[in-house]
Formats: structure tokens, C-alpha cells, sequence
């Protein structure tokens, strides 16, 4: 069975990793036009790299739970395609393999000036320069608002060949990862929202799994490997 699976930050959240729009949401204490535009890096380097420097050690620090071991479970009974708008790298820690992260990495380090990418150090700062050019142009390898996703061709093609298509965790409000789930249907995919509570596009989804990720995704990762076996 192919499945394309998108995950957002709800699946990290039980792994201490905050979400966006919750009532305890990063976008509730950083303004996203000054920490995730190409306009508010230009207008505070500075800014941008101290929150992305945050957000690395809280990430470095965080340990998968068992919805990311799960999905690398999942990977040895399925052909699988995990798609993910998180920027940590819980899902390679939890054993999941070519994690396609459509928003980018804490992990990776971009120069502005001549898009060399490169290992980001824990800590980065608008001085450091490009190890390929030196010009300190460095910014992280992260997806702005304003700014194309990574691979999108990739991902729409493996979401209109999968025959089950899950959305783990996220909230919906950001295309055009919210517009895959709508994708998959318009390709004959079934499709399953598993989450908290519902989303903008729960309205796109045939089945609906409730609950915290570490608890539902192992039972429905179950339930699809007994299926497979059957
Ligand atoms: N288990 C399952 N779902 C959870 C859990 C949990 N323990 N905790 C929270 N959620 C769900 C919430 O109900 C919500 O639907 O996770 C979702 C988190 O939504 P957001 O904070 O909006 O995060 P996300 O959907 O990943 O945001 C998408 O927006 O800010 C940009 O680039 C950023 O990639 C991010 C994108």
C-alpha cells in the first residue's frame, strides 16, 4: 500500500517542542513578519538567529516520542512517503529515512548570497561567513512565509499516487501543505486527519483519529501493519 503521510507540529509536541497556535504557540510571543520573513531577516538579522538559535537547542534537546517511531515502523510495511512542515529532525531520530522537510532544518545553514548549504553550528550569528563565498550572508535553511516550500513537485506527485493520505498534527492553516489532503481525494486517496482536535481542512478527511499523537499514531500504525499482514 503507498502512503504519503504530512506531519505538523502537534506529533513533536508531547516530545516538549512547542506548536504554533496554541494558547502557549511560538506565534504568540514572536511576530512572524519579524522571526519568519526574508523582510524581518533583513530588517534584524540578529532577531531571526537568536530565535532560530532557540529553537535549535530546544529541538537537540528533545527526544522523539512514539507517533515519529512509529511512523518508522510503519516504513518497513508500506511504501511510505512522510512529508513534514517541521524544522526538527525528531522523525530521523526516531528512525523514519528520507524525512522530506518541506519547510527546511534547524540542522542546515544557507548563505543568502550564493545558496551554499551547509551543517548549521548550534549557535548561529549574521557575522559568520558563507563557508563557501565568506560573505556573512548566512541565514538558517528554513522556509519563510513568502518563500516556495522545498520539493513540492516530489510531494504532490507522491500524495496523488498514495492510496491512504494522513495528516498528523497540524492545524491546517498553511498551504500548500493544507491543500494536500484535498489533493489526495481529487486522486482517489482515502484519507485521515489524526489530531487534538479538529482543523481549517478537517472537512477533507474521510476518517478522523482523535487523541495525543504518542497514543493514536501507534494504534493506527498498528492497525494498518495487522491489515497489511491480513
Ligand atoms: N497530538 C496531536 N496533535 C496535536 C498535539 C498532540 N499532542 N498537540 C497539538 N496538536 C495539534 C493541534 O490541534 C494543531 O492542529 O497540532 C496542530 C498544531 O498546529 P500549528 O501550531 O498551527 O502547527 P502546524 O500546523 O505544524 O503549522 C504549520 O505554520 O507557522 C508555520 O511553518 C510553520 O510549519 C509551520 C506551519
Amino acid at each position: 500500500m503507498r502512503i504519503a503521510v504530512l506531519t505538523g507540529a502537534g506529533i513533536s509536541a508531547e516530545s516538549g517542542i512547542r506548536t504554533f497556535r496554541a494558547s502557549d504557540g511560538l506565534w504568540e510571543d514572536h511576530r512572524i513578519e519579524d522571526v519568519a520573513t526574508p523582510e524581518g531577516f533583513a530588517r534584524d538579522p540578529d532577531l531571526v538567529h537568536r530565535f532560530y538559535n532557540q529553537r535549535r537547542a530546544t529541538a537537540a534537546a528533545a527526544e522523539p516520542n512514539a507517533a515519529h517511531r512509529a511512523l518508522a515502523r510503519l516504513a518497513g510495511h508500506a511504501q511510505l512517503t512522510l512529508i513534514t512542515q517541521n524544522v526538527d529532525d525528531l522523525h530521523e531520530r526516531g528512525g523514519s529515512e528520507a524525512v522530506i522537510h518541506m519547510h527546511g532544518t534547524l540542522t542546515g545553514a544557507l548563505c543568502a548570497a550564493c545558496d551554499h548549504r551547509w551543517q548549521a553550528p548550534a549557535v548561529m550569528s549574521p557575522s559568520d561567513p558563507c563557508p563557501a563565498c565568506g560573505k556573512p550572508s548566512t541565514r538558517p535553511d528554513i522556509v519563510w512565509f513568502g518563500e516556495m516550500p522545498y520539493r513540492m513537485e516530489e510531494i504532490w506527485e507522491a500524495v496523488a499516487k498514495a492510496d491512504l493520505f494522513a495528516a498528523i498534527g497540524t492545524s491546517g492553516q498553511v498551504y500548500p501543505a493544507a491543500g494536500l489532503a484535498q489533493h489526495a481525494r481529487r486522486c482517489g486517496a482515502r484519507t485521515v486527519e489524526l489530531n487534538l482536535a479538529t482543523s481549517a481542512v478537517s472537512r477533507d478527511f474521510d476518517d478522523h483519529l482523535v487523541g495525543p499523537a504518542s497514543e493514536i499514531v501507534p494504534l493506527w500504525v498498528d492497525r494498518l501493519i495487522a491489515e497489511s499482514r491480513a
